[in-house]
């Protein structure tokens, strides 16, 4: 019976001194520590519950259920004590992770490509359209490349250096230039295939020019060339009234000037009529109702001669225009230092 006794009294203090612990908890680790210590397999009920087997078997029942009770009791203290916590973490995280969702957003700067390089993708689009592939050629070209393959007598005045600039103005060795034109390019692509030849030449170029709201000492071209059999001027003019009425989005009159590049013979400047007034005369044509596009001509026999074309077989058409001046006149820009400023304003609108 004194077993008993104990048995209970032992099952009471054990119920009070795991409360206890509970209640003073403050964190998890705690809680589920206690819970090990108390209830856990290896923990005090089960010390105490291995005793049973000591005392009368009518007793049994009675001191089961209240093990079986204390049990229960601890385990709705631990649960009531771990949703308390629970409770309190998260009241805790809420105010420190607090989030005003009332303040305005930072809205993420997307870029886009520069109007310049746009207007050269549509531009070799067109032309990639007609068959013709682009080719590349280096910047920092040979005299060679650059005017005497071209046909430029040697005392031409673009070969001065008021007109371009030379990178070994010593002159030791051959002149390298930076390339005026990609006409150069034409020549490296004369001299390595064979003909017939549909290409377009897009690229950087460079002049010795005064900085104004027209002329920048870089700018980008699109050079066109078609070598072939039996090739006609009316083809070069159904090629470039093609190009413009694709550029400019509808059909333009256009007319051919008669003009002067060493390496075409004939060679012409093309105008269109102006898109923006229909040829009656605006700000962007200069009320002139036209719009200087591009120059362009016959290939010269001598070029193709000196490149080991035979000219009597093989002839073309060439043709080159500034990538700043189209992009300009289809977008109505005034001076083309916009296109080197960087100033997102500007370049936002594109
Ligand atoms: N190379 C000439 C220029 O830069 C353009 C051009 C190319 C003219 C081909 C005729 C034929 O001004």
């Amino acid at each position: 019976m004194t077993q008993v006794i104990e048995l209970e009294q032992q099952l009471i203090e054990f119920e009070r001194t795991a409360s206890k612990s509970l209640a003073d908890a403050n964190a998890h680790a705690q809680i589920e520590a206690i819970r090990q210590e108390f209830l856990g397999q290896k923990g005090a009920l089960t010390g105490i519950l291995r005793a049973l087997s000591q005392i009368e078997k009518e007793d049994r029942p009675r001191i089961g259920q209240l093990a079986n009770k204390v049990k229960e009791n601890l385990e709705a203290l631990y649960l009531e004590r771990k949703t308390f916590l629970d409770q309190q973490e998260l009241e805790r995280k809420l105010q420190t992770e607090k989030i005003d969702v009332t303040l305005p957003g930072r809205a993420k700067k997307l870029g886009h490509i520069h109007p310049l390089t746009q207007t050269l993708n549509e531009i070799e689009q067109i032309f990639l359209s007609m068959g013709f592939t682009p080719m590349l050629g280096p910047e920092v070209e040979t005299e060679y490349y650059n005017f005497d393959a071209l046909n430029f007598p040697p005392d031409h005045p673009s070969r001065d250096e008021q007109d371009t600039f030379y990178t070994n103005i010593d002159r030791a060795g051959p002149a390298v230039v930076l390339r005026c034109h990609t006409s150069s390019v034409q020549v490296r692509t004369m001299e390595t295939c064979a003909p017939p030849i549909r290409a377009i030449f897009p690229g950087r170029v460079y002049r010795n020019e005064e900085i104004n709201a027209r002329k920048f000492p870089m700018f980008h071209q699109v050079e066109g060339l078609l070598v072939d059999r039996d090739v006609t001027f009316g083809q070069l003019k159904g090629t470039l009234n093609h190009f413009i009425r694709l550029y400019f989005g509808k059909p333009l009159k256009t007319r051919f000037r008669p003009d002067f590049f060493p390496f075409t013979e004939p060679s012409a400047e093309l105008d269109s009529e102006c898109p923006f007034c229909n040829g009656s005369g605006c700000r962007t044509c200069g009320n002139k109702g036209w719009l200087e596009l591009l120059g362009c001509g016959t290939v010269d026999p001598n070029v193709l001669k000196g490149l080991n074309i035979d000219p009597e077989i093989w002839n073309g058409f060439a043709f080159g225009m500034g990538v700043e001046r189209l992009a300009m006149l289809k977008y109505g820009v005034t001076d083309i230092r916009h296109f080197y400023n960087n100033d997102v304003r500007f370049l936002e609108q594109f």
